[in-house]
């Protein structure tokens, strides 16, 4: 990444030192770069800063954690006052909240910047979420806003908030990731093992929605992902016909903890984040793998012969879409809901229509639909929820009947769609006027005297049930 973003930022015309704790590869670097524009290599820090003009700006790309912290410490020995450093990794924002004030206290600047978009995205234009010191963003705000994905004339970049606000909100949009992945993730194993499709039938299925409102990066690689062929040999004894590259996967899903950490910050601001939380735990099950082998020759799920698609093939295949959509809605509101409260909780004043320009190019999740999302926030920043901006609402009402039908059919099937259900079931919960919650309150009113409010008459009471 780190790389990449340095050719990135030589190819804009912007001179730039680079500099990695192997020697080696600093100058295996410059060997092979260095034509691409003015990049000078340090061997070591000092020679690194020795290279730079002033007010030095240092971006660090290295693993978030311990990491970050030790590179900054090396770094600062050598840094003035009124210089930059740039964290441009997946750093907790707590973590930079506490170096964005350390470093001022020694007269530094910091900028805690969301990078998304990995290798291709860091050296064709990523999307990027700075946040920290705002006098520093002015030093590298031209390179950049260059160096960032463009769309229509707009660069993928902008300043989020002073603090932790661009790694919460990179956070968020990794959450986000998480989810739509989850719900591709889904909307493949029903189709697959639902409907029966073979990886060439997914590959058109994912296209076909690829060209239309579906459109993202998301579906298009798995649209890409489904024609792959595996290269490699078959292994003696080993059972698996030579096929698709998809087929010899190992169905154990890793993660570094941005989801996570997105589903603890919802849970710490009382945030339903059900689609991002599913998909997290999710991870979680599919690691389980032997735990899985083992409880699937003992645990039953639906009678075999049952376990079938109607003959509507392309009905279920255009319910699967719809369900995917609306799920992705559902997971887009939840997560834009957590920015809004984060902002009000630690006060940073977030744009949710420029996230979401912003995350239209460059990034993960980078997808059409982001274009209704910054124009619902555009036209009304103050919205309570994406699910009540008049197109989100009309295309839940086109799709709700499929979404049912598709999360009925998974539990029929037995096939588990976590994050498509409680997506469904976030959509009915919140637009349900009266919930069983006066249960919940009557229970603990009466097992604890917490008190309950009425409908009836404002005050709090509590009452003898028993
Ligand atoms: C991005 C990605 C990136 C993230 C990877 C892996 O925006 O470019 O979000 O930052 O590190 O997607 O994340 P997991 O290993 O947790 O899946």
């Amino acid at each position: 990444m780190g790389q990449n973003l340095a050719r990135n930022v030589a190819s804009k015309g912007f001179p730039i030192a680079v500099h990695n704790r192997t020697s080696a590869k600093t100058e295996e670097f410059v060997a092979t770069y260095g034509h691409e524009g003015d990049i000078v290599g340090g061997a070591t820090m000092a020679d690194f800063v020795g290279a730079l003009e002033r007010p030095r700006a240092v971006m660090i790309m290295v693993k978030a954690g311990a990491p970050v912290d030790a590179v900054i410490e090396e770094l600062i020995a050598h840094l003035d006052d009124g210089d930059v450093i740039i964290d441009g990794g997946n750093s907790l924002f707590t973590d930079t909240e506490r170096r964005v004030r350390s470093l001022a206290a020694r007269g530094l600047r910091f900028l805690g910047t969301g990078v998304s978009g990995g290798e291709e995205g860091a050296l064709h234009g990523p999307s990027m979420m700075p946040g920290g010191s705002h006098d520093a963003y002015a030093v590298v705000a031209e390179v950049f806003t260059k160096i960032a994905a463009q769309v229509d004339g707009e660069p993928c970049c902008t300043y989020i908030g002073d603090g932790g606000a661009g790694h919460y909100t990179k956070m968020v949009h990794n959450g986000i990731e998480y989810a739509d992945m989850q719900l591709i993730a889904e909307a493949y194993d029903l189709l697959r093992h639902g409907l029966g499709l073979g990886n060439d039938e997914l590959h058109e299925v994912f296209s076909t929605w690829n060209a239309g409102e579906l459109s993202s990066f998301l579906i298009e690689i798995t649209a890409r992902i489904f024609a792959v062929r595996d290269d490699q040999p078959p292994v003696a004894g080993v059972a698996g016909a030579p096929g698709h590259l998809i087929d010899q996967v190992l169905d154990q899903a890793a993660q570094k903890g941005t989801g996570r950490q997105t589903a603890q910050e919802a849970l710490e601001l009382g945030i339903p984040v059900t689609a991002i939380t599913e998909a997290v735990f999710a991870r979680a099950l599919s690691a389980l793998r032997d735990q899985r082998l083992a409880a699937s020759t003992v645990l039953p799920g639906p009678v075999p012969g049952d376990a079938r698609v109607g003959d509507d093939r392309q009905g279920f295949v255009d319910a699967v879409r719809d369900a995917l959509y609306a799920s992705k809605v559902v997971a887009y509101a939840q997560g834009f809901d957590q920015l809004r409260a984060a902002g009000a909780e630690h006060g940073w004043a977030l744009d949710l229509g420029t996230t979401a320009a912003i995350w239209r190019g460059g990034c993960i999740i980078r997808a059409q639909f982001l274009n209704r999302i910054r124009d619902a926030y555009t036209e009304h920043p103050d919205l309570a929820n994406l699910l009540l901006a008049p197109y989100f609402t009309e295309l839940l009402a086109r799709t709700q009947d499929n979404w049912r039908r598709v999360v009925s059919e998974a539990v029929r099937l037995g096939i588990p769609a976590p994050a498509f259900s409680s997506s469904l079931a976030y959509y009915d919960g919140y637009r349900r006027a009266q919930l069983p919650a006066n249960l919940i309150q009557a229970q603990r009113d009466l097992f604890g005297a917490h008190t309950y409010e009425r409908v009836d008459r404002p005050g709090t009471f509590h009452s003898a049930w028993e």
